[in-house]
């Protein structure tokens, strides 16, 4: 196909000169396929050295008959290119334009890409909501070390040399260079916070204390060498076995449901005097005895007691002035119970189908 017009094409080659860049322009017109080929063109015809832009300059040479004849033509040559040029890079910019919308075509009706968000552990949400009840009774939330000293973790605690939790069967031992064997471990409670809180408040203390705890044991559905506690402690004047109980029951009932009632069965601990068990009455089935509670009605749930007057003495607070309550409850435990959750390895195997439950 043609690109000057029949025409035109007739008149412009009865001079050679024009002929020839007619014939050259058909051939480079007709194979500029993008914006980039057809500004090549332009240059080559209509550019400062350009063909067209040659022969106009040239005209100045000849006989003025001549040069008003060719000048004629070369002038048509140039408004046509011109006019050509300017027709076909609109006609390219349209093209390339809808090209560029076709490849950058989005479908906005296309269903959107799901991104899974994370939620809080179970054990995370339920050390939450020990905290709010806590924080709602005027405690104060405190942490301690994992990595202890014997000192906070037994010996403050009233904890004897011949305490059987003190057994290389119960305790990680930490091996630091310059210490004496079995000085420093893994904390297998977080009752040493109690004494570090007290060594470094004077009374009154009102303080709870979440986080992890070790012991060497094998796991299995209720044991896990690595579980979470939350320790809470009490010392002002005139604080009593009364109020322990009181604030046992509230905390009871906040996470288990109003109906629970609370138990206390006489225990030992070597950090309170006197110690006991305590168990809240079984909120799956209501007190009757079903498979969670064994058939009893109750369920154990935290230790607890009076603070011990010689832990007083380590911390250096007054035992004629002041007294104190304690308490230690298991957060694994306490998901386990409230959430009927079989077996404690669940919560550590970080499987979506159960942590996307909670
Ligand atoms: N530390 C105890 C344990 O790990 C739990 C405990 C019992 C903490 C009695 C206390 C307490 O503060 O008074 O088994």
């Amino acid at each position: 196909m043609s690109v000057v017009p029949e025409d035109l094409r007739g008149e412009l080659e009865a001079d050679p000169r024009t002929g020839e860049i007619v014939a050259r322009l058909e051939e480079e017109l007709g194979a500029a396929g993008d914006s980039a080929a057809l500004e090549r063109v332009r240059v080559s015809f209509l550019g400062r050295k350009g063909r067209v832009t040659a022969l106009l300059q040239g005209l100045r040479d000849l006989p003025p008959q001549e040069r008003r004849e060719l000048g004629r033509l070369a002038n048509l040559l140039k408004s046509f290119l011109e006019k050509e040029l300017a027709r076909r890079a609109e006609q390219l910019r349209d093209r390339e334009m809808e090209e560029e919308l076709r490849r950058e075509r989005l479908d906005i009706t296309l269903p959107g890409r799901h991104i899974p968000l994370g939620s809080r552990h179970l054990l995370s949400s339920i050390i939450e909501e020990i905290e709010d009840i806590f924080l709602g009774l005027g405690y104060q939330v405190a942490e301690g070390p994992e990595v202890e000293l014997d000192y906070y973790n037994f010996e403050a605690l009233n904890t004897p040399e011949w305490h059987p939790s003190k057994s290389l069967q119960d305790t990680f031992y930490v091996e630091v260079p310059g210490a004496d064997y079995r000085d420093v471990l893994l904390r297998t409670h977080t009752s040493p916070v109690q004494v570090r809180v007290m060594e470094s408040t004077p009374p009154p203390v009102y303080v709870i204390a979440p986080g992890k705890a070790y012991r060497h044991d094998v796991p299995d559905a209720t044991h896990s060498p690595m579980f979470h506690q939350v320790e809470g402690l009490a010392v002002d004047e005139g604080i009593s076995m009364a109020d322990l109980k009181g604030t046992l029951e509230t905390f009871a009932r906040r996470m288990f449901g109003e109906d629970r009632q609370v138990r206390f069965r006489p225990h030992f601990f070597p950090f309170t005097e006197p110690s006991a068990e305590v168990d809240v009455s079984c909120n799956m089935c209501g007190g009757g005895g079903c498979r969670v509670c064994k058939g009893t009605g109750w369920l154990e749930i935290l230790g607890a007691g009076m603070v011990d007057p010689n832990v007083f003495g380590y911390v250096g607070y007054d035992p004629e002035r002041y007294t104190g309550f304690a308490f230690g409850m298991g957060v694994e435990r306490i998901a386990l119970l409230k959430y009927g959750v079989p077996d404690i390895r669940l919560f550590f195997d970080n499987h979506l189908g159960l942590l996307e439950q909670y």
